[in-house]
């Protein structure tokens, strides 16, 4: 009789992740997990030892890793799963060059994103921090014609940079507050999409020119890096309300700052920004026309627990050789 070997494969888990996605690793029983089991990152020391030997890596989006981080894990490390859907953090070229696959979480926090995006929207459009702070300050001495006006959707013209899947939702859910007309831009023109969201497809500079609400839902890369800059928020209407919840490294910040401060733009809302954390002492945590929440726009209790079970199925799945739940086409 020939004993069956069965091997385990070694993973390493680079943060605390939900119970749901941990036991899901642990119940496939061929598998020794190491983890960093702790809710602050990981130190680049500890990942960088963590790694060594390991056959697969789950990772989040605040791990870079990066060709130094591939080097350290060595020749066994088959699979990257990632609990999160952006994967600007993951040197993809070097990834693609030793042939490990990539799981990822796109679709399951798509409509927890697109609710936060809409909130953010309309937190920083009819400024309810500002409004808040001064209730609880005492600014609020009697109703005020002229006091704490914003702007609404209504009749408005908004503006998606990247209809993807999340641009796709943050405008089904916008329809019904009866706005005007919708444009977008991207790589695609995407016709379908188009006809279904009546919406019109448009040049970055034409979007930032007549759009009441800018809206930025796209992946970030080297093309989209950076495109919020100066030239942009120029061309942007002084009541225009900008909004990003794609990856801060999509803004300038300076120029942001600037566009501010200047009266370029009316105000702006930002679920990610650079660097995050972002520092107490930037300037833009001194204006209050700019509302900045700390990347939470899959924060839900369910969709976290979902993107975990999903991050460790992939694994799982990719150290299997089977097919991924989700897995990023390289
Ligand atoms: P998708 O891949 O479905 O959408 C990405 C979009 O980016 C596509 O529509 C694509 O346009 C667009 N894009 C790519 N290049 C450009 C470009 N040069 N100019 C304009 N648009 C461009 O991804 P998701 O909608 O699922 O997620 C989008 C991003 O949102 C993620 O990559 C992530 O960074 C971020 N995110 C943030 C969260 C948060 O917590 N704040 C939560 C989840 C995601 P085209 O279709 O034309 O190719
Ligand atoms: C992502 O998934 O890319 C988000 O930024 C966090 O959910």
């Amino acid at each position: 009789l020939s004993a069956v070997v069965r091997q385990v494969m070694k993973v390493f888990v680079t943060r605390r992740i939900p119970a749901e996605g941990l036991a899901v690793l642990a119940q496939a029983g061929d598998c020794s997990i190491q983890q960093w089991d702790s809710d602050e990152p990981i130190p680049q020391s500890e990942l960088l030892q963590g790694v060594a030997g390991k056959d697969g890596l789950l990772c989040l989006l605040s791990d870079q890793i990066d060709k130094k981080v591939l080097d350290a894990a060595g020749q066994s490390l088959k699979v990257i799963s990632t609990l999160s859907v952006g994967y600007d953090h993951l040197a993809i070229a070097e990834i693609k060059k030793r042939e490990i696959r990539v799981g990822y979480t796109p679709d399951i926090l798509t409509d927890a994103t697109a609710e936060l995006t809409v909130a953010l929207l309309l937190a920083t459009s009819r400024r309810l921090p500002e409004s808040v702070e001064e209730v609880k300050k005492g600014g609020w001495t009697t109703w005020k014609p002229l006091w704490m006006c914003g702007y609404g959707l209504s009749g408005s013209t908004i503006g998606i940079i990247g209809l993807g899947r999340i641009g796709q939702a943050v405008a089904q859910r916008l329809k019904p507050f009866g706005i005007k007309k919708l444009l977008y831009t991207g790589r695609h023109s995407k016709p379908e999409i188009a006809v279904e969201l009546k919406g019109e497809f448009v040049s970055l500079a034409k979007l930032a020119a007549e759009s009441d609400f800018v809206i930025v839902t796209c992946s970030l890369t080297p093309d989209t890096q950076g495109i919020c800059n100066r030239d942009f928020f120029c061309k942007m209407k002084k009541t225009a309300v900008f909004i990003n919840t794609s990856r801060g490294a999509v803004v300038n910040q300076d120029d942001l700052y600037e566009a501010l401060v200047n009266g370029h733009i009316a105000a702006a809302g930002l679920d990610v920004t650079t660097p995050e954390p972002l520092p107490t002492d930037n300037p833009l945590l001194s204006l209050k026309n700019c509302v900045i929440l700390p990347h939470i726009g899959s924060a839900t209790y369910a969709t976290r627990n979902t993107m975990s079970v999903l991050a460790a199925n992939n694994l799982l799945a990719g150290l299997k050789g089977e097919s991924m739940p989700s897995e990023l086409k390289l």
